[in-house]
């Protein structure tokens, strides 16, 4: 069985910069979520799941949950890249519970970074969503009312994806360490005289 895979939606880009981050920093693939077959997934141990945020809910997520009761064994982590400052405790946790269930809850580990938009790449229904969004955001913060009302923001930094990749790595070498100590003791049972078998 593989290690980890990273598997991404993204609308706009933001959640693809973080999920080629990702992959880069822990040396394994990144792949669009809606290239990859279930069949793929259960290949790896770890998988690492990115979607932007877009009215609350998390792009894509569905590719996970319904498969979950056939990914109960992996390891999986979730980044998401949105607009809420990610220090925004009250909105992720509402954020975390609408989309999984308790269940899921205890099996993912949770990771919220920036994320960006610019107003000219938009669709037209989007356009419209983030202009209301933006103007209340203007109203509330009129130092930066104008990059709101342009809405030309890009928050996304490689040095976000830190604690992600801390703990996929610390994981990593737990398995690691694991395997060290079962071929340890393989090696062991195999060097012992007969006898004392
Ligand atoms: C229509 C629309 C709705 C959005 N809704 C949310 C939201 O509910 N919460 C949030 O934090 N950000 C929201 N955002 C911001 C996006 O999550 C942000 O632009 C993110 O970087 C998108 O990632 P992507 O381009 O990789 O899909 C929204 C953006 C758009 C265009």
């Amino acid at each position: 069985m593989k290690d980890v895979l990273v598997v991404y939606k993204s609308r706009y880009g933001a959640v693809e910069r973080y999920a080629k981050w990702i992959a880069k920093a822990l040396e394994c693939e990144a792949l669009p979520m809606d290239q990859v077959k279930t069949a793929t997934l259960l290949e790896y141990r770890m998988l690492i799941f990115g979607g932007g945020l877009y009215m609350g809910r998390i792009n894509g997520i569905a590719a996970l949950t319904r498969r979950f009761q056939e990914l109960k064994d992996k390891t999986l982590l979730v980044f998401t890249a949105g607009l809420t400052e990610p220090t925004d405790d009250g909105y992720y946790t509402f954020l975390y519970t609408r989309n999984f269930t308790e269940k899921m809850r205890k099996q993912i580990h949770f990771f919220a970074f920036p994320g960006a938009v610019d107003g000219q790449k938009l669709g037209r229904f989007h356009r419209w969503v983030m202009g209301m969004a933006m103007k209340e955001r203007a109203q509330k913060d009129p130092a930066n009312a104008q990059a709101y009302l342009e809405m030309k923001m890009d928050f996304v930094d490689p040095k976000y994806i830190e604690p992600l990749v801390e703990k996929a790595r610390g994981i990593l070498q737990e398995w690691d360490e694991k395997k060290r100590r079962q071929e340890e003791i393989r090696q062991q049972a195999a060097e012992q005289p007969e006898e004392e078998k």
